[in-house]
């Protein structure tokens, strides 16, 4: 609650800012008059901000989170992906966690900038601590979560997560001039290592339109690129365009032809030539696939049957997902298809049910939905099941 006007309380972070800066203030004038030099109290401050900084960051192993590195390399060797699932609300944290736990699979929830804005970035965050707990709730002793930022914008926004307890962070500087995306790349990488944080960076541009990442066009990555990327920012993981794109419209109708013995639309397969230069460059370097929903023709015609407008959305096919899967792609990202899943669900109560008004009525069949999705990706696309270590 942002309390603003006269005599009403302030949040912790407006009380924190201004307590600091009373204590800068007092501080320059102690420390101006024992030292008597500009550059001894500049020192003295730096050291100060740092000791503030130390004390009063969460670091993520306190909440039972995990980084993404130990995870990773696993699913390389082990030829599957790990999710990586966007959350913005309960009902799909939930889901999220029930997959997880009753397939045995280690877990990456997301949160993006348009999530952390919808939802609050504080709670998100303790909705991601409180999954840890949940998963123990349900049985699974040593869970494997990570709270990873997606499609992190700035360095600040890095910053932020990680000082509040996110173990992986992304940095998308894919829009940037590479020589930018580079910089800050590493700047992030800098920061977040001091705290055994991971970061994923990205080279290449996916299309798409999502609320906070947008573009009408796409590049894929350029191989010749990723050694010098990967060496010079020091990222522990790389996202990288080979045809997939963020949203529910991943290709034209034109773009696609029918399968005949379907009848269902199939759209131009993914560059795995320009993965497999990648992974020649790079070999057993951890690779991000962004923009990978299925988008599953069932929850579309449900959306459509029940009142829906959901013309021509098309995604990746699954087995190509599952092709990647199996390479040194190990972290699959997946928003869109929970949306539809959700969409779906609470479409077709609305139109069952038109009396119904209890929230919970309609809010758990959709979380029962995108439960359902997401086991079925864990098991049959990214084959992250019964990977957890005990
Ligand atoms: O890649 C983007 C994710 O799907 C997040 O989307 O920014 O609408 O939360 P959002
Ligand atoms: P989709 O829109 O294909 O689900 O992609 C999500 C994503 O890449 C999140 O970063
Ligand atoms: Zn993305």
């Amino acid at each position: 609650m942002a309390c603003k006007g006269k005599g009403l309380p302030q949040t912790n972070k407006e009380n924190r800012i201004i307590f600091f800066k009373g204590v800068d203030f007092v501080l320059f004038y102690m420390l101006k008059s024992i030292m008597f030099s500009d550059s001894y109290y500049l020192c003295g401050r730096f050291l100060i901000i740092n000791v503030i900084t130390y004390t009063t960051m969460v670091n993520y192993k306190d909440l039972g989170l995990v980084n993404t590195r130990e995870m990773f390399a696993k699913a390389i060797k082990g030829g599957y992906a790990i999710p990586a699932f966007n959350f913005n609300n309960m009902e799909q944290m939930q889901a999220i966690i029930k997959a997880a736990v009753e397939t045995k699979s280690p877990v990456i929830l997301q949160v993006s900038k348009g999530a952390r804005q919808y939802a609050n970035a504080t709670l998100l965050r303790y909705m991601a601590q409180g999954a840890v707990e949940y998963a123990k709730e349900l049985g699974c002793a040593h869970p494997e979560i990570v709270l990873h930022l997606d499609h992190g914008d700035t360095f600040e926004t890095c910053k932020s997560c990680i000082d509040s307890g996110f173990s992986s962070v992304m940095i998308d500087g894919s829009h940037l001039p590479y020589e930018e995306n580079v910089a800050l790349t590493k700047k992030v990488v800098e920061y977040a290592h001091q705290f055994d944080v991971t970061v994923e960076g990205e080279l290449g541009v996916l299309a798409g339109v999502e609320d906070e990442v947008s573009s009408d066009h796409h590049t894929y990555t350029d191989p010749e690129e990723v050694i010098d990327f990967a060496t010079r920012t020091g990222c522990d993981s790389l996202a990288i365009s080979i045809g997939t794109s963020h949203g529910a419209y991943k290709f034209t109708p034109e773009q696609c032809h029918i399968d005949p013995k379907t009848g269902r639309m199939v759209p131009p397969p993914l560059a795995f030539e320009v993965l497999d230069a990648v992974m020649e460059k790079l070999p057993g370097f951890p690779i991000v696939l962004h923009g990978s929903s299925s988008v599953p023709e069932e929850e579309v015609e449900t959306i459509n049957k029940y009142g829906g407008a959901l013309k021509a959305a098309i995604g990746i096919p699954e087995e190509e997902l599952r092709k990647a899967a199996k390479s040194a792609v190990c972290k699959i990202n997946i928003d869109s298809d929970s949306r539809l899943a959700m969409t779906a669900a609470v479409r077709k109560v609305f139109a069952e049910k038109p009396a119904e008004f209890d929230p919970r009525k309609y809010l758990g069949p959709a979380r029962d939905n995108m439960e359902k999705l997401y086991k079925h990706k864990i098991i049959n696309v990214l084959g992250s099941d019964n990977k957890l270590a005990q």
